[in-house]
């Protein structure tokens, strides 16, 4: 299976957790259908499905069934969606194109926007939590692929780094280690999580070779992934993109090419798809996915 074609699964059942809901007063115990539109309109404006892709990928490689593994990767998705929408607020990076779209706060009024986030990252507790309920076999396996998902997302992981992303913005903050915290944290958490949890859920410890493995490449893959972001802001074509470029450099972000300049953070990119690589031995011609997937996340244009 390609990322093209677990995308396409992730699709369908995003699409039946969160339909497309008609205006009225809402009954007790319903969403209102405000909260539940600003949701759907970020969540279904396309997006690469990458980290729910990688969680479903991980799982076949690993053995786990299906049907445990697709809440988790559409949480995860719910998630990156909400870091999304407030990503782009105007309190924070302020942009108004996001997934080829407006931002949510440009078309639903920052106050909505907010809840939209905050609806999508508590209606994925929720369905991490169902899932877990629905499992009661793999009990230890269940909590264990929770807790890498949350931690991923909160403040040991992707809030973490957007808060230090901030800070040394606003700070002018030209610093490697601080550099390093920050897409470790923002991006490479929540392309770690995914992996990890598929190993959670097969039942591999911390200290067996796989897990050591997953972490490995998921941090290097992260890396690379928001150093090829970083460029892509340079050089990338809004169009394609479905975002703004050139704010990174004008803002005075701490990025991979505001510090070591383009080629700098090319060959940074190169070097950290080289170690990803390498950690994916132990999975032998299992990995194909994986080794695929640096390839065509290093030379990606969207
Ligand atoms: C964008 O993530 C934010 C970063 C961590 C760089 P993606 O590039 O995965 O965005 P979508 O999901 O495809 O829109
Ligand atoms: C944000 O990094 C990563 C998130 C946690 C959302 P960026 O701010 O560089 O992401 P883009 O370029 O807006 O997608
Ligand atoms: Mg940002
Ligand atoms: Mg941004
Ligand atoms: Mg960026």
């Amino acid at each position: 299976m390609t990322l093209k074609d677990y995308a396409a699964l992730v699709e369908e059942k995003l699409e039946a957790l969160l339909p497309e809901a008609e205006k009225k007063t809402p009954a007790i115990g319903e969403m209102p259908w405000l909260l539940q539109n600003a949701m759907r309109y970020s969540l279904m404006a396309g997006g690469k499905r990458l980290r729910p892709a990688m969680l479903l990928a991980c799982a076949d490689m690993l053995g786990v069934p299906r049907k445990e593994a697709m809440l988790p990767a559409c949480a995860l998705e719910m998630i990156h969606t909400y870091s999304l929408i407030h990503d782009d607020l105007p309190g924070m990076d302020n942009d108004t194109l996001r997934r080829g779209r407006p931002t949510n706060h440009v078309v639903f009024g920052e106050g909505q926007a907010i809840l939209a986030g905050d609806g999508l990252l508590s209606l994925a507790m929720q369905l991490l939590i169902e899932n877990a309920l629905a499992h009661p076999g793999n009990q230890a396996g269940e909590t264990r692929a929770m807790n890498e998902i949350i931690r991923g997302a909160g403040v040991l992981g992707m809030v973490g780094g957007q808060c230090m992303d901030l800070y040394c913005e606003r700070e002018r903050v030209m610093d490697e280690d601080m550099l390093s915290y920050i897409h470790m944290n923002k991006t490479a958490r929540m392309l770690t999580s995914p992996l990890l949890a598929a190993a959670a859920l097969a039942g591999y410890g911390e200290d067996s070779p796989q897990w050591r493995a997953l972490t490995a490449y998921g941090v290097n893959f992260g890396l690379l992934f928001q150093a090829v972001d970083d460029i892509l802001d340079v050089t990338g074509d809004e169009k394609t993109l479905g975002k703004s470029t050139g704010k990174d450099a004008a803002e005075g972000k701490l990025t991979y090419v505001t510090l070591y300049g383009l080629e700098g953070a090319r060959e940074k990119a190169a070097a950290l798809a080289r170690q990803a690589e390498n950690s994916l031995d132990v999975f032998g011609e299992k990995a194909a996915f994986f080794r695929d997937l640096l390839a065509s996340m290093e030379n990606r244009v969207s």
